[in-house]
């Protein structure tokens, strides 16, 4: 059974279901969403129609809201008739994937078919280890339309991801309208030019490049997240990696020379300034921002932020004075603080990158650590939850393999990510004291785009890592040549779903 990822108990017993279209579902009302999902995705496929039923006996498909089931899990029996129970839609729409996953991989395509579908007899038993699976995608570097941003969280659901965070802003470009500060996308969205090869080559392709997500187009992507069991997690990252910020309102900038939003890679030295009024600026737009994501968790970035402008600025000097400050990184929790504070009275829960563990850091304030393992186990120590992230693992910008075949990527070879070594990460770190395992919240793979253009290069750079990933952050990796056996056949669904995934090496 090829199911991707792994359940954690599946018993197979003698005997089978033959179910035929329509399928006659009979269903606890609370989780009516989750089969309207699956019945639009069985439609668009194998073209089978999906009937509510009201009595046992007409039944093929009996669901019960079963609130003893854990989050997100459900239970499966195949024997006398099919029988799902899960406490919550995700669960239920979990328990759908497995099913699916028991059809051929062309039904994966849209218009496909399936005449009959067999089920073995058998009982599954499965939750995620995990609450937090996530993936992030950079839409700064490169801007992707809201449709493939929208298939991307489809494939999520498919692999039991719940998490999307998207990097809405960065020193190349600005990703989210935001009413109160127009030219954020006016000037913000676009530059003139991006570096062509890899940056250290330093030319550039002269070609514009840029865009943005309206808040109709939010509403779109929130809506097909809901549809997927996935919680869109808006990042605006400040006060570094701020110059297409500034590109717009140069009067939060420390320099007083013109900036536009950069048109190369790497870490900008052009940060916010600390005066009261950016930090109000700062807030408002995370105001607005977050008004857009109700209930979401909010990550407010706070990654590579340089110190040498604020070092060499007198009004930067003074405040640190004023406040006691020794180091200039503390500055940055001027930041930490007021966005974190404002978002929490606002009802979301903060997440930062490791970087804010410079300075002192609020309560309630996720760590996503991802310099290295040691920063999330820092974090955890500090009586902090954390997201594990680790670039050494799961930073999908790193090539796939030493080959000089791959294409070019943000770092040069030993920063290699093969699939073998993903699947081997370890959510919660060896180097964790006990008690504080279970401040690892889970684990997020990263999709910085700086060398990743479109659409297909995305799909070759997360798939199948995203799969091997899936599985570790379900709690249900084991051998790799185990999950290698059933990758084949999950392979030949993503390319049914039209998936331009990374062959694996023993294939090409
Ligand atoms: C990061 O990779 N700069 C969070």
């Amino acid at each position: 059974m090829n199911v991707i990822p792994r359940p954690h108990s599946v018993d197979l017993l003698p005997g089978e279901v033959i179910w035929t279209s329509p399928l006659r579902v009979m269903v606890d009302e609370d989780l009516g969403e989750a089969v309207s999902t699956f019945a639009t995705d069985l439609a668009a496929t194998v073209g089978w129609k999906v009937d509510r039923v009201f009595s046992e006996l007409e039944a093929d498909l009996r669901i019960s809201s079963d609130s003893s089931q854990p989050p997100e899990g459900f239970t499966l029996r195949v024997g006398d008739g099919v029988v799902v129970s899960a406490a919550d839609g995700a669960g239920l729409s979990y328990a759908f994937q497995f099913l699916r996953q028991l059809c051929p991989p062309t039904t994966f395509a849209s218009g496909s078919h399936l005449d009959e579908w067999r089920i073995p007899a058998l009982t599954v038993v499965d939750s995620p280890q995990y609450p937090w699976r996530g993936v992030h995608l950079d839409v700064a570097r490169h801007f992707f339309s809201v449709e493939d941003v929208e298939r991307l969280i489809d494939l999520l659901g498919l692999h039991r991801l719940n998490h999307l965070h998207l990097h809405l802003n960065d020193d190349q470009g600005w990703r989210v309208e935001v009413p109160s500060w127009p030219r954020l996308t006016e000037v913000g969205a676009w530059r003139r030019s991006s570096p062509i090869g890899h940056e250290r080559e330093g030319r550039d392709d002269g070609v514009p490049h840029g865009g943005f997500y309206t808040r109709e187009d939010i509403e779109r992507l929130r809506a097909r997240a809901a549809l997927r069991w996935v919680t869109l997690v808006p990042e605006i990252d400040l006060p570094g990696h701020a110059q297409a910020v500034l590109a717009a309102y140069p009067e939060f900038a420390v320099t007083s020379e013109p900036l536009e939003v950069w048109t190369r890679w790497g870490i900008s030295e052009n940060v916010l300034n600390v005066e009261e009024a950016t930090l109000d600026f700062a807030e408002s737009v995370v105001r607005d921002v977050a008004a857009l994501f109700p209930g979401s968790p909010f990550h407010i970035g706070g990654d590579e932020c340089p110190t040498t402008q604020w070092e060499s600025s007198a009004a930067a000097r003074a405040i640190m004075a004023e406040r006691h400050l020794q180091d200039p990184r503390e500055l940055q929790g001027l930041f930490t603080r007021r966005l974190t504070h404002t978002l929490q009275q606002l009802g979301h829960e903060v997440l930062a990158w490791d970087e804010v563990l410079d300075a002192e850091v609020p309560d309630g304030t996720v760590i996503v650590a991802w310099r290295d393992v040691a920063k999330g186990v820092e974090a955890a120590e500090r009586g902090l939850e954390v997201v594990m992230a680790p670039m050494q693992w799961v930073y999908f910008d790193w090539l796939n393999s030493a080959s000089p075949a791959e294409p070019v990527a943000i770092a040069p070879a030993p920063a290699v990510s093969t699939l073998e070594h993903v699947y081997e990460f370890s959510v919660v770190p060896e180097e964790i004291p006990g008690p504080l395992e279970a401040k690892v919240r889970g684990a997020q793979a990263e999709l910085w785009t700086e060398y990743i253009t479109n659409r297909d290069h995305l799909d070759y750079m997360a798939f199948p890592r995203l799969c091997a990933f899936a599985e570790v952050v379900w709690g249900t990796a084991g051998s790799f040549d185990e999950f290698r056996s059933r990758l084949g056949e999950h392979l030949e669904r993503l390319t049914a779903l039209g998936v331009r995934y990374r062959p694996l090496d023993d294939a090409v």
